[in-house]
């Protein structure tokens, strides 16, 4: 709803007044020479340009006498009881005594009797299901697994039946005591009526001038000019999908004798540096470590067991298949596993790692992989264990790579192979 008089509309060129008065002399003409004006109950007329009214109101400025105050625009629908008051008045004038819409009472007085009886058991058993709840909750204690049991069972069976006897009780109530008739509300049609179109395109036109977007060319055209690379930006877009990652995904730069440096020192690691059961360091390839777009491929975690707590698989070179769910025995140095650091649901970094159950956490979306077991996914959404890196040691100790990874690491993706 829009108040055209809004106090808060100052000062303009309106042809020398202000735009208050502007608006208002506007009105004042239609009202007096034309369709427009005030409705005859004050609720519909259009304030700026005309003033339109419903359909089959009386016609205006015909010995009405003119609404003193705001004018208002009715905009959507009206309420069911303002539409009553907009309706066009029935044979011609005065106000109809009001008949009743709706039958007051059943046809068949027997039928409801029963009807109300069968209501008032279903909503008596519902207040003793309910009253049933609160003793359940104040007598069943929580104190065992089996007490806990019992007292969800008895809450949530005294909560169901209190929802489910009420929507019986309601149903049938409907049903057999509620009169089943059919009820056309009218309506007036949605279309404005031409008056209102006219007005509201006279509105237009005049914040159209006003707004100087017409008069002033160079305006209107450097903002033209300004949205052009808006509207060429998603071109850009397009063009950033490409090109095709060809072979990229598939390896890193991980390859044999390739030193495992220490994540944030830069340093090499020997086996007997990295003694303690229970730690996790991330790693990079020699040379890489700056590299963030090969690391965010090479990234990987090493974890130091305990003697006898990696499950292992048969032995395997370097290049071929790993066995599922198992560690690789000739991929490992003193009991030191390594495993890429990139999650393979979608490529968070995994390096959260419980010591007492050797399990490797994804904090992105919780994912778990079992680092005694080759990483094997114990909890999703990752489908894909860790990959494994063949790790070794050089001839000075230091932890090396002894080949690549046997698979692609991180996320899938469809041409995996
Ligand atoms: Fe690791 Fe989603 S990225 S669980």
């Amino acid at each position: 709803m829009s108040d055209t008089n809004s106090p808060g509309m100052s000062g303009g060129d309106a042809g020398g007044r202000s735009w208050p008065e502007y608006l208002r002399g506007e009105s004042h003409g239609a009202a007096a020479g034309g369709p427009g004006g005030s409705s005859p109950q004050g609720g519909s007329a259009s304030g700026a340009a005309g003033g339109a009214v419903p359909e089959g109101t009386a016609e205006p400025g015909a010995g009405q006498p003119e609404l003193q105050g705001p004018r208002r625009r009715v905009i959507g629908t009206p309420s069911p009881t303002s539409a009553r008051t907009l309706l066009p008045e029935r044979d011609g004038g005065g106000v109809q005594p009001r008949q009743p819409e709706l039958p007051p009472d059943p046809p068949d007085p027997h039928r409801a009797r029963t009807a109300e009886l069968i209501v008032a058991t279903c909503f008596i058993l519902a207040m003793v299901a309910g009253f049933g709840f609160l003793v359940a909750y104040a007598l069943i204690g929580v104190g065992s697994l089996s007490q806990v049991l019992h007292s969800n069972l008895a809450l949530g069976g005294c909560l169901s039946l209190v929802f489910l006897l009420l929507g019986i009780g309601a149903v049938i109530w409907v049903r057999n005591l509620m009169p089943t008739v059919e009820i056309t509300e009218q309506r007036h049609p949605m279309r404005s009526t031409e008056a209102e179109r006219a007005a509201f395109k006279e509105t237009f036109d005049d914040g159209a001038a006003a707004s100087q977007f017409v008069k002033r060319p160079l305006v209107r055209r450097t903002l033209i000019a300004a949205t052009v690379p808006l509207a060429v930006a998603p071109l850009f877009l397009l063009r950033d999908l490409g090109p095709l990652p060809g072979l990229s995904l598939d390896k890193t730069v991980w390859r044999k004798g390739l030193r495992l440096l220490v994540y944030g020192t830069g340093r090499p690691i020997t086996a007997a540096e990295f003694s303690s059961p229970g730690s996790l360091i991330t790693v990079g390839p020699e040379g890489y470590l700056d590299n963030d777009d090969q690391m965010a491929k090479a990234a990987v975690i090493i974890i130091k067991f305990r003697p006898g707590q990696l499950v292992f698989g048969p032995p395997v070179e370097p290049g071929h298949p790993s066995p599922p769910n198992l560690t690789v025995p000739n991929w490992t140095v003193n009991n030191i596993v390594a495993y890429s650091k990139i999650c393979t649901h979608v490529g968070c970094p995994a390096a959260l790692y419980e010591q007492t159950t050797h399990k490797i956490l994804c904090p992105c979306h919780q994912s778990t992989f079992d680092a005694t077991r080759g990483a094997k996914v114990i909890f999703g959404p990752a489908t894909r264990a860790l990959p494994q890196l063949p790790i070794g040691v050089d001839s000075e100790g230091f932890l090396i790579a002894t080949g690549p990874f046997n698979e692609p690491v991180g996320p899938s993706f469809w041409e995996r192979s």
